[in-house]
């Protein structure tokens, strides 16, 4: 034996083959130096090996390193197939083969543990930008209909179901319309009944515009020009300087008119009572017609009703301005107070709405606390 073959003397998992050979060596190394047990274990050892060390690599750049040691140009795999130059041709084969399905192997399972690695990463990638479909989503919070608004269409549907009409008119006043029409000229002192924001902005009598104040100027809106019979009722949004826990700077009426040859109080009873039973669904509830003053209507009442059993039970509670259509505020129209006649009235939305669920606050109304809104959903 001219030279010896030392396998597997291995420095991290690595195994060195030397090749020694003796001073005196003439012969080229035999491929029977390879062939006995000890050389095909070698190769098969270091194909063993090779795979653990790809796998031990934890990624790409270690992976590439371990490569060298085995298919890199210094590496194990080109120095055994330089080696294989000293061998005879027939043996150089038989070697070559040997070596090659070793050099395929390491090569495969360096295929693999790249492909693992790549794998790993893209998957480490995803996972940290992942999205967690198990949180809850941030949703959209479905609305409802605000307590208020409940009731003005509560109104309409009542008062539609008798043959009202519905009419809605604008925000922004005139004088002549949320005043002077009314019966209530310049000066009257039922103007100071309703302290009034008047808006930067003049009408085409150089009077100053205001925030309707009620409903009431929907009255000589609506009628002016109309045929008889006019039964309307006029939902919407009020304004005046006033603001306590029943009173809003903006807050919400209707108006009612009904205008014909031949009616009378006891309409306006029978109609508001009709109203009221359906609004609040009982029957077991009064209605009365106090002595009032309106400069649009005269005679002019309060109507209160009065529950007949629950919280209220008993108590009178005020919820309507009403009267006879004032005769000059019929003029005011275009209509003949001499053949028509006609009655009116005007209550707050709010007001029937804290009746109806019990509410003592008006303001909670406008605060726009989820807690408060979430129970009329
Ligand atoms: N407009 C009055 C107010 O805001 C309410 C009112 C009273 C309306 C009598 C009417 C009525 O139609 O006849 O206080």
């Amino acid at each position: 034996m001219t030279a010896t073959i030392l396998a597997g003397g291995a420095a991290e998992n690595c195994p060195v083959f030397i090749v020694f050979f003796s001073q005196s060596c003439s012969t080229r190394l035999q491929f029977s130096d390879y062939q006995g047990k000890q050389g095909m274990d070698s190769l098969d050892q270091l194909v063993i090996e090779a795979k653990k060390a790809f796998t031990d690599a934890g990624d790409a750049a270690e992976l590439e390193n371990v490569k060298a040691r085995y298919l890199g140009k210094a590496g194990v795999i080109p120095a055994q197939m330089k080696s294989l130059q000293q061998l005879e041709l027939k043996e150089r084969r038989e070697r070559g083969a040997v070596v090659n399905a070793a050099k395929a192997q390491i090569e495969a399972a360096l295929t693999e543990r790249r492909e693992a690695l790549a794998m790993a990463e893209v998957e480490a990638k995803l996972s940290a930008e992942a999205i967690d479909v198990t949180l809850p989503g941030r949703g959209r919070g479905r609305g409802s209909i605000h307590p208020v608004m409940k009731t003005w269409e509560r109104v309409e549907k009542i008062f539609g179901s008798i043959g009202f009409d519905i009419a809605e008119g604008p925000e922004l006043e005139d004088d002549w319309n949320n005043f002077t029409s009314l019966n209530n000229p310049e000066n009257h002192p039922a103007r100071s009944m309703q302290d009034t924001f008047y808006v930067d902005a003049r009408d085409r009598d150089g009077k100053l515009l205001l925030l309707r104040t009620h409903t009431s100027p929907m009255q000589v809106r609506y009628a002016t020009g109309r045929d008889i019979p006019i039964k309307v009722i006029a939902p919407g949004r009020t304004y005046r300087v006033d603001s306590s826990a029943t009173h809003s700077p903006m807050f919400h009426q209707f108006e009612g008119l009904w205008i014909d040859e031949a009616v009378s109080f006891a309409d306006l009873k029978g109609v508001y009572l009709n109203f009221v039973r359906a609004f609040f669904e009982t029957d077991d509830l009064e209605i009365r017609f106090r002595p009032s003053y309106f400069p649009f209507t005269e005679p002019s009442a309060e109507v209160d009703i009065a529950f007949g059993s629950g919280p209220l039970k008993g108590r009178w509670l005020e919820v309507c301005g009403a009267g006879q259509v004032h005769p000059v505020v019929l003029g005011n129209m275009g209509i003949d107070p001499e053949k028509h006649v006609g009655f009116a009235f005007g209550s707050g939305l709010e007001r029937l709405a804290m009746l109806r669920y019990g509410i003592h606050d008006l303001r909670l109304f406008f605060e726009g606390d989820l807690k408060f809104l979430k129970q009329f959903s």
